[in-house]
């Protein structure tokens, strides 16, 4: 089990690199109105399945480690705890709220056939999921009980 956590912690840059490559995709086809191309639709490809692959890893860290046991254990005592409650609560939830826009985001994508609308809807759907997945993260310069390394050593 000890590789997991370090996997989850890698596994967070390559989200963010197919995220931001997704972003400034959308971005660029909204405001210079080109088309809807292959690369688009690779790189937003890229991004739901490094989402799915760190969504599975996480539920593996979830139910093998502390914090779902110490939840069922004393769910208040996690609640009035910033580090236990991020990890037990928020970080799960927000993040499978992310995985679920990217999925529907990339349904509604390919249910229009106008490229603007393409454009607009892969910023609208995997923009609010980068901006809580960025949220999300345990960043080194949250509180000291979220805080965690940018990188891990297996
Ligand atoms: C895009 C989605 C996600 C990203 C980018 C992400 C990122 C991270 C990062 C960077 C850490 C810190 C790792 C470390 O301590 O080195 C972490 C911890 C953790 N993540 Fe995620 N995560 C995501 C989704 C999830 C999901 C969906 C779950 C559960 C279903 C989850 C469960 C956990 C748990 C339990 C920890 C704490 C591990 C521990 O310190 O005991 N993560 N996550």
């Amino acid at each position: 089990m000890s590789y997991i956590l370090p996997i989850h912690n890698i596994l967070r840059w390559a989200v963010l690199l197919f995220g931001v490559w997704t972003l400034l995709n959308a971005l660029t086809g909204v405001f210079s109105k080109r088309n809807y191309t292959g690369t688009d639709n690779k790189a937003n490809l890229f991004f739901m399945i490094s989402c799915d692959i760190q969504l599975l890893i996480g539920l593996i860290l979830y139910f093998n480690g502390v914090w779902f046991e110490s939840l069922k254990a004393n769910a208040k005592a996690v609640m009035d705890n910033a580090g236990p409650r991020f990890f037990a609560m928020e970080h799960v939830l927000m993040m499978i709220i992310a995985w679920l826009l990217v999925h529907v985001g990339r349904s509604m994508v390919k249910r229009t056939d106008i490229d603007a609308q393409k454009h607009k809807r892969s910023l609208i759907y995997f923009g609010i999921a980068i901006v809580i997945i960025l949220a999300m993260i345990p960043w080194p310069f949250r509180h000291a009980d979220i805080a965690r390394p940018l990188l891990r050593q297996f």
